[in-house]
């Protein structure tokens, strides 16, 4: 299974997220899934911001664009082209101000593409590309956000990620979200992780179960 693995986190070994979604790929691997990882970490590697240049040459039509437009749009066309690749990716990050981290903003700008992740069908509809890929949010909240509690409507991470990722035609993620794991205390933090663990732990062995029919079904054909 080629899985594309996206951490966001601005920390480090101190990171949730980021052991949240080691702890995956490892229950994968423990599943007996041969995972093929292409791994990127926004927080280092942080795609370009959109720029006027980008903004232009992305809605150029592709057979119109000069050399210049090509080269703004050409880091962008390797990202979408390793989503493409992809058959699942695992995208995991902490919520800043109640959305997303900055850096994973800047990937999905790199990764909305006219012609390559999405396209415009002759009869007026939007066709997302990704709707082959497997796709799992984890996300890290310090607070804790789950219906009924007070925060609850300040959620702006869970129906971005899905609206961005729906228009590339990504129609059923799976959310795991950890929270609270911070503003709480220790007792309901180490909960909190305890129940992410065991949520992860649920959606490796799906994945492994599609993953290994499907490698049954290869061998056999
Ligand atoms: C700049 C910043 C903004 C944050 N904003 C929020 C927020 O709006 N809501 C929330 O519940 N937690 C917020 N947090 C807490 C983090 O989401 C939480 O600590 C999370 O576990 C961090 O994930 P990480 O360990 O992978 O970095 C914020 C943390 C930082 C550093």
């Amino acid at each position: 299974m080629k899985i594309m693995h996206v951490d966001a986190s601005a920390k480090r070994e101190r990171s949730n997220s980021r052991a949240l979604s080691r702890f995956f790929i490892e229950q994968l691997r423990e599943e007996g899934v041969d995972v093929d990882l292409d791994y990127l970490d926004v927080a280092v590697n942080t795609p370009p911001h959109v720029t006027e240049a980008f903004a232009i040459a992305t809605y150029t039509q592709a057979s119109e664009r000069t050399q210049a437009m090509k080269d703004t749009l050409a880091a962008s066309d390797a990202l979408c082209q390793r989503l493409l690749d992809a058959d699942a990716l695992v995208l995991a990050m902490p919520m800043y101000n109640w959305s997303m981290p900055s850096a994973f903003k800047a990937f999905v700008d790199s990764i909305t593409r006219t012609g390559l992740t999405y396209v415009n069908t002759a009869d007026g509809r939007i066709d997302g590309q990704l709707g082959r890929q497997k796709v799992l949010f984890i996300t890290s909240r310090g607070a804790d956000l789950r219906p009924g509690t007070p925060f609850s409507s300040m959620d702006a991470l869970t129906p971005s990620l899905k609206a961005a990722f729906g228009f590339l035609g990504v129609a059923n993620p799976t959310f795991v979200d950890a929270q609270p794991l911070q503003f709480s205390d220790q007792q309901a933090r180490t909960e909190a992780l305890e129940r992410a663990r065991g949520e992860l732990s649920a959606v490796a062995a799906r994945w492994a179960e599609v993953s290994l029919t499907m490698q049954e079904e290869l061998a056999a054909s």
